[in-house]
């Protein structure tokens, strides 16, 4: 069904004005990472508490151990009509290095037709896609077709620490029929999709420990071992020579993802030479026997994402390092579990590590992988309403990303969880001129305001 034409002229008419109220939530650097941000974290929950309570949502900004969680809900929906949860973060990465921005990351600036700021796709422009398209129902009709809980948190780029806790503790109030999720983005311009799946996290540090100091690397290079090259060499043993995780017992669990679900996959028009070309790299790598999108959604990784050891300033300076460090991240596939993962990745330095250097592993943060079960009429209800706003029905894809939350939604509340994300690839999230579309923007809104009347005619 085409979207109603009252929603639809009313999310025209006050354009600009959700606009600007997203731009005001895009200036309050609300970066998670970092202490120094702590109130700004605070006022980007009170900025949106507000927001939602004058839009008549009962609101209520909980503290958790972390940062807080805002908790707005509407339930005047007629009788029988579904409760539905929408999850968002108002937090964001920190937005270094600052000089690689075009525009000030926390001062939105369209050019070209996107908006470029730092979480105006992740997640803070996809949380207000949300807001907005239940503003026009409430302005236009003075009501809404289903029950609504928004959960919008503030540490999901920490990793959701205090979520699942906080699920478990309002599990009765929590209770929906369905879990929404705008935190992701679509296949391609123009190409809205649904989410199969997300990869997993198990986050590590390395650090090998040698000599007590720094070492002159003519006095002492030759008969001490090297940290750097301990680490490295520890590194080296994380894949075999083709590609393959070489870490004993890490594919165990892995769960092969249906035939239907590749042949799905391998349909979906993706140009590999445009992929390579975009990144600037003359080849891909990674698992022998798998195409790069099976590789990026339904493979696991083991990803150096940090190192540092010994002297990188400029010019030389002979001298052995005392100590290296890795940070190193495994994404992780269902049934993969990263507590599991972490005991496979301690075990497996240890028995690497050469004599002469310390080692040891430390777990930064984790996440669970998750598989939708695309059945139902949620997800009908979805490539309805995505149709009508986009001109196209949504693709099924899979995410190489992680929402840790995700498999805590369907684990604790058994409701369905449908991830429809109006981002683009290309959209620098975490990176320099992170931005989103504004056609995505305007048709997310009129999607997602679509959504709530076609979930309840089917319902
Ligand atoms: N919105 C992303 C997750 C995501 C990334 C979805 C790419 C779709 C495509 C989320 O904010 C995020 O960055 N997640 C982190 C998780 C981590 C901080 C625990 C990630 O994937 O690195
Ligand atoms: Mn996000
Ligand atoms: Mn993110």
């Amino acid at each position: 069904m085409p979207i109603d034409p009252k929603l639809d002229a009313w999310l025209a008419t006050n354009d600009q004005r959700l606009h600007d109220d997203l731009f005001e939530f895009l200036r309050i650097p609300s970066v998670s990472a970092r202490s120094e941000h702590k109130a700004d974290v605070a006022q980007a929950a009170r900025w949106l508490h507000g927001r939602l309570e004058q839009l008549g949502f009962t609101t209520e900004t909980i503290a958790t151990p972390g940062h807080p969680v805002v908790l707005a809900e509407w339930r005047k929906a007629p009788k029988g009509a579904p409760t539905v949860l929408v999850y968002g973060h108002y937090d964001v990465q920190p937005p270094e290095p600052l000089e690689l921005w075009t525009s000030p990351a926390f001062e939105p600036t369209v050019r070209d037709g996107n908006i470029y700021a730092r979480g105006s796709v992740d997640d803070k422009g996809q949380v207000w896609v949300h807001v907005a398209a239940l503003e026009a129902h409430l302005a236009t009709r003075g009501t809404l077709p289903v029950n609504v809980i928004l959960l919008i948190e503030g540490e999901e780029e920490v990793g959701s620490d205090s979520l699942a806790p906080f699920i478990e503790a309002h599990r009765e109030r929590l209770k929906c029929d369905a879990v929404v999720i705008s935190d992701s983005a679509m296949f391609a311009p123009g190409i809205p999709s649904i989410l199969s799946s997300l990869r997993g996290l198990a986050y590590f540090e390395i650090d090998v420990t040698g000599p007590n100091s720094d070492l002159h690397s003519g006095m002492y290079g030759g008969a001490v071992v090297n940290p750097a090259t301990a680490l490295a060499r520890i590194i080296a043993t994380f894949h075999d020579a083709e590609g393959r995780i070489a870490i004993p017992g890490f594919y165990e669990k892995v769960k092969p993802f249906p035939d239907a679900v590749r042949a799905g996959m391998k349909q979906l028009p993706f140009d590999e030479a445009a992929f390579r070309r975009d990144l600037a790299v003359d080849a891909l790598g990674g698992e022998p026997g798998y195409t790069t999108l099976e590789k990026l959604w339904t493979r696991p990784t083991c990803e150096v994402n940090g190192l540092l050891s010994g002297y990188t300033g400029e010019g030389a300076k002979t001298v052995l390092p005392g100590k290296a460090m890795a940070k190193v991240s495994c994404r992780l596939v269902a049934d993969q579990d990263p507590e599991a993962i972490r005991v496979l990745m301690e075990a497996h330095v240890r028995s690497v590590a050469p004599k002469g250097v310390s080692v040891t592993v430390t777990a930064l943060h984790g996440g669970q992988p998750w598989r939708a079960d695309l059945e139902g009429p949620l997800y009908d209800a979805a490539a309805r309403a995505l149709e009508a706003a986009f001109g196209r029905a949504p693709v099924i894809q899979g995410e190489g990303g992680s929402i840790p939350v995700v498999n805590d939604f369907a684990r604790l509340l058994g409701a369905p969880v449908l991830l429809v994300g109006f981002g683009l690839p290309g959209e620098n999230a975490h990176a320099p001129d992170e931005w989103i579309s504004q056609d995505n923007f305007r048709r997310g809104m009129r999607a997602m305001a679509g959504l709530w009347d076609e979930l309840v005619r089917t319902a």
